[in-house]
C-alpha cells in the first residue's frame, strides 16, 4: 500500500510526521477528561450529526499540531473550522473553512474570529500559546453558552484573568497530554483506522525534510531554530 502525501519523502518519512503531533489533537478533541469530548469519527454508535452545525477554533495553523488538528476537525465533521495563523491554501486543503491572519494584536484577531463565529463558539483548541496568550481563545468562546478550550501548553504560567472578557456561562479549560500510551482507548482505534484515512486522503502527512547521516551541526541548527521560535520544517535524520 502506498499513498501520496504532500512531501517528496518515502512512506516511512510520511508516517513519521504523525506521532506525536496528531495524537495531541486526537486527545485534545476526542477525550472527555483532557479534551473537548467530541464524538470520535470511528465510533458509529455516537451521534455526530450536530457537529455539522458547530464551529471550532484552532489557534496555531502554522504549527504541526495545528495542521493536524485542522485535519482532525474535518474528519470529525465540524461544519465551521476557523484556524488562526498558517498558510491559507494548505489549511483549506486540510478542511479549514476560514483561515485568519494571526497578526495585528489580540483585539484585531479576536474580532476576525468573532465576525465568523459570533457568540456561538463552544469548541476551541490552542496548539501554540503559553497560558499567558490563551485569553484569545477563551475570549472567542461564547459568553452565553459554556465553551471549552483544550490547550497543548499548560505547565508554564497561568491564564491572565485580567484579559478575559465576561463569560456569563463560564468556560472549561482542558489540559491535553498527547500520548498514545496514556490514552489507549482513543489511540488504538485511531491507529487501526489510520491506513484507511491516509489512503482516502482524509489525513495527509505533513511536509518534512530528510537529512542523511547524523550531522550534529545540522541537528543543532534545527534545535536552535526551535529554541529561537523560528519557522522549522520537521527534519528527519536517517542514521
Ligand atoms: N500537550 C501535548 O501533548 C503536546 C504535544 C505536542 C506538542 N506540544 C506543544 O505544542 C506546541 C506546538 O508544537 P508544534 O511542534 O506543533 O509546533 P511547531 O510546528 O514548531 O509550530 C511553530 C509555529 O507555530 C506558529 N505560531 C507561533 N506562535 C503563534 C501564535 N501566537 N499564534 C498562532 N500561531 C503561532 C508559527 O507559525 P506561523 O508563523 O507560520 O504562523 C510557528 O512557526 C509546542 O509548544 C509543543 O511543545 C504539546
Amino acid at each position: 500500500m502506498y499513498f501520496q502525501g504532500n512531501s517528496t519523502g518515502a512512506f516511512e518519512d510520511d508516517c513519521a510526521t504523525l506521532p506525536t503531533n496528531i495524537i495531541a489533537g486526537l486527545v485534545g478533541f476526542f477525550d472527555k477528561e483532557h479534551g473537548l469530548d467530541l464524538p470520535s469519527p470511528w465510533n458509529s454508535t455516537e451521534s455526530r450529526s450536530h457537529l455539522a452545525n458547530s464551529s471550532i477554533l484552532i489557534i496555531g495553523g502554522g504549527s504541526n499540531c495545528g495542521r493536524f488538528a485542522t485535519q482532525l476537525a474535518n474528519l470529525a465533521g465540524l461544519g465551521t473550522i476557523v484556524v488562526v495563523g498558517g498558510k491559507k491554501e494548505e489549511l483549506r486543503r486540510y478542511g479549514a473553512t476560514h483561515v485568519v491572519d494571526r497578526h495585528g494584536g489580540d483585539d484585531a484577531v479576536l474580532q476576525r474570529v468573532r465576525d465568523i463565529v459570533g457568540d456561538d463558539l463552544v469548541y476551541a483548541f490552542d496548539a501554540v500559546n503559553l497560558p499567558a496568550g490563551q485569553h484569545l481563545a477563551i475570549n472567542a468562546l461564547s459568553n452565553s453558552k459554556q465553551g471549552t478550550l483544550a490547550r497543548l501548553v499548560w505547565s508554564r504560567g497561568a491564564v491572565e484573568e485580567s484579559k478575559l472578557h465576561p463569560k456569563q456561562a463560564g468556560y472549561v479549560l482542558k489540559d491535553t497530554l498527547g500520548s498514545s500510551h496514556y490514552k489507549p482507548e482513543i489511540a488504538i482505534p485511531f491507529w487501526k483506522h489510520i491506513a484507511g484515512y491516509l489512503v482516502e486522503n482524509k489525513i495527509q502527512p505533513l511536509a518534512h525534510v530528510v537529512e542523511q547521516g547524523l550531522d550534529a551541526a545540522k541537528v543543532n541548527e534545527v534545535l536552535d531554530r526551535y529554541r529561537d521560535g523560528k519557522a522549522v520544517t520537521q527534519t528527519h535524520f536517517h542514521l
